[in-house]
């Protein structure tokens, strides 16, 4: 099933997730269905809060960055109950999107290193350490978990010059290739 993505202006994006309980109801179709909003939105990371549902849950899939960093490819994941341990390298900055923010891109600075813990689709534990665009695809999507969006990371002259392009999102004057909506 494909989810409409729900979009800057509804105040869940804002919120901060619940964890997933291990017996969650078909959390396996959850799981496959927010994969496949992902696929026909054209993302390479989709945060449950964006299908409207408020749980610690992200899924990736960066292959369709894999023409120009073959690594890239088929790093396809789900992650379930993270938490960021550590952040650290150098500080870099990286032109990011978001499907929750049409029309929207802008470069974000973040540490370059993460080091996460959490849970895949069997409930077995991991804790990775990941670098590079895997990294930075893990921290905009665990952000989503917390509340947190790309615009909270720009400087706030940026953040004056993108208050057109947000209010043109509350009002739907956009226009992407998928499904959307607010949720009031
Ligand atoms: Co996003």
């Amino acid at each position: 099933m494909i989810y409409p993505v729900v979009l800057y202006g509804s105040p869940m994006l804002r919120k901060v997730s619940k964890e997933i309980d291990k017996n969650h109801k078909d959390l396996d179709k959850l799981i496959k269905d927010m994969f496949e909003t992902m696929e026909v939105s054209e993302g390479v990371g989709l945060a449950a809060p964006q299908i409207g549902k408020s749980l610690r849950l992200f899924v990736i899939d960066t292959t369709p960055m894999a023409e120009d960093d073959p690594s890239l490819e088929g790093f396809r994941k789900a992650f379930i109950n993270p938490t960021i341990i550590e952040e650290s390298g150098t500080p870099w900055k990286f032109v990011e999107g978001c499907l929750s923010l049409p029309e929207i891109r802008e470069e974000v600075e973040r540490p370059s290193v993460v080091k996460i813990q959490y849970y895949d689709e069997n409930f077995d534990f991991h804790e990775e350490t990941y670098d590079g665009i895997k990294a930075r695809v893990i921290q905009h999507e665990y952000d989503h978990l917390e509340g947190r969006l790309l615009i909270d990371n720009v400087s706030a002259l940026r953040r004056k010059l993108l208050k057109g392009k947000l209010s043109n999102i509350i009002k739907g004057k956009f226009d992407v290739g998928y499904k959307t909506k607010i949720i009031k």
